[in-house]
């Protein structure tokens, strides 16, 4: 059985096992199935796992795994034998959640200065999207940086990426529901270590950070633009840079397309789409998924730069209380207590890891918003991410099929009505308004409602109830706002 802090969290790897009859031998199956989940909160997998292949030495591989909280976690093998079906179950935990917490401030302990590492930024490995040829690619990055700010991505020429993603906040827009050329219906979330999701929107309808990009342009409210518009508009504005970076030249019969085309545009603008010749639609495609790419290489470079947290953490652990103590205040150390408190506040359950979140979906009762209308979320967003033509499996993708392993054993959406993806709570004092539907102006107010259960709510929830007092709900929020970057000197 692997040890606790052997199984990593909420991160996509493999297993190996191997059966073994009562004597000892080695014992192959005629079929194997698995399941698993965690016994103490009645939930299973959010992905589902698969034996993949047998190995030379008669032990199996396990493709898919992953175990988006900490805690007991139990894995059920059905075995078909010789003899009928029997069934071996492993028992095993997963680090990195629950912690019993210390007293008073000057007395933080190992397991808690160990789950705060683990919070760290120092743990946060460098983000690299194999689906995208030019991640990691500076000149991509910096073109994907001048289409980011360009307004003429937009149909209107007056809404570019940065009028929702603001830099100076934290690269989100101060508003409940973002403004584009339309009011839409969720809020913006921070880019600032986007790079590091699996899933992207709140409801995760798009499976990589190119895919995501170009959404946007063609949605009606934010953009509203068309692909073969935007094609067009770099062959005129960046046809050098393009051509430098990618090695291929933009087609010169851009000015003989049509000026409203592509699939999501009005009857008039899909019809002429649909005209156009099968081998123009694919080299528009191309490029345009091009620029989604070069925009997540830009993004990739969004990634947080430090807080008073790391540094108290740091400290803590280098040189002991009397050194970290002035790096957060006692309200903010007594917020972290909490928060850090399993058997108090559960936070992290999901949101765990250097970005604090453990990139995955979950159920807090938020599917209804004020207004009465319900938000299906996850269910309704891996539909939309299994049908799009721009996912890991599609033919722009610069990874092999089978290398796509989220897709490929992504759960069952039936089970995901109401989930929403765990957001990142760095920079959180920079973001509000909160949730997917901005319905809370202030951190206090989060706090607030994770002690109430609301009703109604769309499928059955997974928000802890907890008592916490005003004097509590206010340190959790001022330890929430010692998450942001230290501002450069
Ligand atoms: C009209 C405002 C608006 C514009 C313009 C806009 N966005 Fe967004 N962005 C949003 C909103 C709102 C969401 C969340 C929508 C949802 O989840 O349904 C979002 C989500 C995202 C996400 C996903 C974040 C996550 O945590 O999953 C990324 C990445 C992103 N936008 C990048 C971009 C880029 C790149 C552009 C320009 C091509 C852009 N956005 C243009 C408002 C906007
Ligand atoms: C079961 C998982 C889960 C637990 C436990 C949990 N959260 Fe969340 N949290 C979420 C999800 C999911 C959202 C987004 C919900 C939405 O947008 O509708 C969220 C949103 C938030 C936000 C809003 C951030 C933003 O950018 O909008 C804050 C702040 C937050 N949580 C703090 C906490 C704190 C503090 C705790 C512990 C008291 C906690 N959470 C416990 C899953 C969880």
């Amino acid at each position: 059985m692997p040890a606790a802090d052997e199984v990593p969290i909420a991160k996509m790897h493999n297993w190996i096992i191997r059966l073994e009859t009562a004597e000892g031998d080695a014992f192959t199956p005629i079929g194997l199935g698995l399941r698993g989940g965690m016994p103490a909160h009645g939930h299973g997998m959010t992905v589902e796992p698969r034996v993949t292949r047998q190995l030379d030495d008669g032990s199996f591989l396990i493709e898919g795994m992953k175990f988006h909280m900490g805690g007991e976690w139990r894995l059920m093998v059905g075995v078909g034998g010789p003899k009928g079906p029997d069934q071996v179950s492993f028992d095993f935990e997963v680090a990195g959640s629950v912690v019993a917490v210390g007293a008073s401030l000057r007395d933080w302990s190992a397991a808690e200065v160990a789950v705060m590492q683990s919070l760290t930024l120092s743990r946060l490995p460098a983000p690299k999207d194999p689906s995208n040829r030019f991640s990691g690619d500076a000149a991509a990055a910096e073109l994907g940086g001048k289409l980011f700010f360009d307004k003429d991505m937009s149909a209107t020429g007056t809404v570019s990426c940065a009028t929702c993603h603001d830099p100076k906040l934290a690269f989100t827009d101060g508003r409940a529901r973002s403004f584009g050329t339309a009011e839409v219906a969720r809020n913006a979330p921070t880019l600032i270590g986007v790079a590091h999701n699996s899933w992207f929107y709140w409801d995760g309808r798009r499976d990589s950070l190119w895919a995501q990009a170009i959404t946007p342009l063609e949605s009606p409210g934010e953009m509203d633009n068309n692909r073969v518009d935007i094609v067009r508009m770099v062959a005129r504005k960046y046809a050098d840079d393009y051509t430098a970076i990618t090695g291929i030249a933009l087609s010169p019969a851009a000015d003989k397309w049509p000026a409203n085309a592509g699939p999501f545009t009005d009857k008039e603008g899909r019809t002429a789409w649909e005209r156009m010749p099968a081998n123009d639609r694919t080299a528009i495609n191309t490029a345009f998924a091009n620029v989604g790419k070069f925009l997540a290489a830009y993004m990739e470079m969004l990634q947080p730069t430090g807080s008073r947290f790391d540094d108290f953490v740091a400290a803590l652990a280098d040189d002991g209380y009397p050194a970290a103590k002035e790096l957060l205040s006692d309200d903010e150390q007594a917020g972290l207590k909490l928060f850090l408190d399993g058997g108090r506040t559960q936070c992290l359950r999901c949101h765990n890891g250097p970005l604090f979140t453990n990139y995955g979906f979950h159920n807090i009762a938020t599917g209804i918003s004020e207004n009465g209308m319900p938000d299906f979320g996850r269910s309704v967003g891996l539909q939309a991410a299994l049908l799009d033509e721009f996912n890991c499996r599609g033919s722009y993708s610069d990874l092999p099929q089978d290398d796509c392993s989220e897709i490929r054993f992504v759960g069952d959406a039936h089970g995901s009505y109401g989930e929403f993806k765990v957001p990142t709570l760095r920079n959180v004092a920079l973001t509000a308004p909160y949730m997917h539907d901005g319905r809370f102006a202030t951190l206090e107010s989060v706090v607030e409602f994770y002690t109430q259960t609301p009703e109604p709510h769309i499928g059955p929830h997974e928000l802890p109830e907890l008592e916490l007092s005003d004097q509590e709900i206010r340190q959790l929020a001022a330890f929430l706002a010692s998450l942001s970057d230290t501002p450069e000197p």
